[in-house]
């Protein structure tokens, strides 16, 4: 079965068809600028230009977005517009498209992907997925079973938000060699490995396409490893879960 996917980052919107046996990609990403104001009103307009831009896949729709989301519902807001706070994502979709939605938070979308068909399968134990965009995302799965809406990139590091000083979006405005930003990223995990003794990290997000660039220079004293599907694999975290609705 082929489903869609819908990955919402700051500054685009990234969709494509997933076959939810394999999380193989089964056609090429489309991207869709990320409206500004990102209203919930705007993104549904995104929404139904994607779905529209997929005529062949019916079926239900997974939208990952970058907030907690409980009961269908965005409960929180750091890096997008205020007014998705108690915004009820599955009847958005619903009302755009006529589609049923599965909406969940982005990182929880990418570390699904990653522990079902990516760096963490066949993984047991503690697995952190860290996603490194405009925020810092995270998942949290022991045994395959994911604890959903951890917002561990809000940890406070330094007296700062940690995603304040080590997301991807950081790297760039400040202008950090690779070097300078994995000393923060590295700082991230020591931490983590203190509050959760993780088994293995997966890193995640657009500036993993650069793994050889930083990766050896991290410091971490629990394995890490990239996300297998890069910067996809909150696409095919979507549809997977749209597959499990
Ligand atoms: C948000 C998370 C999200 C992460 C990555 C954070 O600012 O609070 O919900 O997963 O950014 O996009």
């Amino acid at each position: 079965m082929e489903l869609l996917g819908i990955d919402t980052g700051g500054s685009s919107l990234k969709a494509a068809s997933v076959d939810v046996t394999t999380g193989v990609l089964t056609s090429s990403v489309l991207s869709f600028p990320t409206p500004a104001p990102a209203t919930p009103a705007a993104i549904g307009g995104v929404v139904r230009q994607i779905v529209q831009a997929f005529p062949a896949l019916g079926g239900p729709v997974g939208f990952a977005f970058p907030t907690v989301v409980s009961g269908g519902v965005a409960r929180t807001a750091a890096n997008v517009d205020r007014s998705w706070v108690g915004t009820d994502g599955v009847r958005l979709v619903r009302e755009a498209t006529g589609r049923p939605a599965a909406f969940l938070n982005d990182a929880d979308a990418a570390g699904l992907a990653e522990i079902r068909v990516g760096a963490g399968r066949r993984h047991a134990g503690t697995v952190v997925m860290l996603t490194f965009g405009t925020g810092i995302g995270s998942a949290v799965f022991h045994d395959g079973h994911l604890l959903p809406n951890t917002e561990f990139g809000h940890m406070e590091i330094r007296g700062m938000e940690a995603e304040h000083r080590a997301s991807g979006r950081v790297r760039t405005v400040e202008g950090l060699s690779w070097p300078e930003w994995c000393e923060r990223v590295s700082e991230v995990l020591h931490r983590f490995h203190q509050l959760l003794w993780p088994d293995l990290f997966i890193l995640g997000g657009g500036v993993v396409e650069n793994w050889a660039s930083f990766g050896p220079l991290l410091d971490s004293p629990t394995p890490v490893v990239p996300a297998e599907l890069g910067n996809t694999a909150g696409i095919v975290g979507a549809a997977l879960a749209a597959a499990e609705l």
